[in-house]
């Protein structure tokens, strides 16, 4: 297959600074390496100090662009505070912000603790609120204007979906954000859309959402009417597009890419309801033993 060059032109990003949280794997990583790609500076933030250092040297290689590791857990706002005044120190400006940053794992929901639940609500809703925050009061307090969020949700956050309830919870939380933040920040110049995806194929989220022989039993290609799972530069080429200045009349949308997934069955993980329940133990400890 020959490579893929992008949808947009090029230097389509360029003078942009843009922040994308969990950018240093899966879709988050290929997402910041399609902006370099596009000419912006990167800002890719998570956790692992490890990862991001591995990952923003192997995209400044392979683009020439300029990449900043900076860790930061989203939960916690003072990290979050830090990050942001990394970025404005390194670069001098920013103007997106991607909210990728997730965490999720398959469980019954009477197995989980409330610290479960607030662990996830805590990255995927608190993380994606803390960056907006941070980001949105500086652009607000400098009177700068043509700033975009683009927020990663799924389709499970409008049908909710079972074995995954943490997940679900939040997603819908920032999907509200998305839409409550596109009218009440518009008049600041900042803009907020986000994006629904369907199943695209990445270490994180296999191996914590379709454990073992999960992956076969819960075939992801077999829900999707176009019967394959996404490709992630038909992800990037999406996200590209909606935290680029060609978006700038594109306010509050949520842009679903799953092939047709949800309307054919919503919510993913209902079909674990076929999972035997002394299953359940081995499928927790292999979950929880996931290291990346
Ligand atoms: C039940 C579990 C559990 C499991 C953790 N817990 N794993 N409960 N089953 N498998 C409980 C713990 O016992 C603890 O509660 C609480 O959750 C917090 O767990 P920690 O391990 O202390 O949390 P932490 O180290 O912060 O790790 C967070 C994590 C982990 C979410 C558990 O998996 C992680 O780091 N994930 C990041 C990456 C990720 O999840 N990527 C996938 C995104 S995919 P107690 O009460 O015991 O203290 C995605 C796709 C959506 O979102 C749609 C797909 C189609
Ligand atoms: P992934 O590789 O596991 O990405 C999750 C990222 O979030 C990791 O880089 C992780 O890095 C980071 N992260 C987790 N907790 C964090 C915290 N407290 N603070 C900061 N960063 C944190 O999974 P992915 O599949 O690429 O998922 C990316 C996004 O797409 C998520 O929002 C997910 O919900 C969404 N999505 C994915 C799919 C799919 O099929 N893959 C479908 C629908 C939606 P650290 O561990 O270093 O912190």
């Amino acid at each position: 297959m020959e490579a893929h060059t992008g949808m947009l032109r090029e230097g389509a990003l360029k003078e942009k600074v843009i922040v994308v949280t969990g950018g240093g794997t899966g879709l988050g990583r290929s997402m910041a390496e399609a902006f370099l790609q596009l000419g912006a500076k990167v800002c890719i933030t998570s956790r692992k100090l490890d990862v991001l250092q591995d990952a923003a040297a192997e995209m400044a290689a392979a683009t020439g662009g300029e990449v900043l590791a900076s860790a930061c857990d989203v939960r916690k706002w003072q990290d979050v505070d830090r990050m942001l005044e990394e970025v404005l120190a390194r670069f001098g400006q920013v103007d997106g912000l991607v909210n990728n940053a997730a965490g999720n794992f398959i469980s019954p929901t009477e197995r989980l603790s409330t610290k479960a639940f607030e662990t996830i609500i805590g990255i995927v809703l608190m993380g994606t609120v803390n960056c907006t925050l941070a980001l949105g009061k500086h652009w607000i307090a400098k009177g700068e204007r043509g700033k975009t969020v683009l927020n990663i949700t799924t389709t499970y956050a409008w049908t909710g979906s079972g074995y995954v309830v943490p997940s679900a919870c939040a997603k819908a939380g920032v999907l509200a954000l998305t839409r409550s933040l596109a009218v009440e920040w518009a008049k600041y110049g900042i803009r907020t859309n986000a994006i629904a995806p369907g199943p695209f194929p990445t270490k994180g989220a296999w191996q914590r959402l379709l454990p073992g022989e999960l992956v076969e039993k819960f075939d992801m290609a077999k829900r999707v009417p176009l019967g394959r799972t996404g490709e992630h530069h038909e992800l990037t080429d999406l996200a590209s597009y909606l935290i680029s200045p060609y978006s700038s009349f594109i306010n509050g949308e949520v842009v679903t890419i799953d092939g047709g997934e949800w309307l054919k069955g919503a919510g993913q993980f209902n079909m674990l309801e076929a999972v035997e329940p002394a299953m359940w133990d081995t499928i927790e400890r292999m979950v929880r033993n996931v290291k990346s």
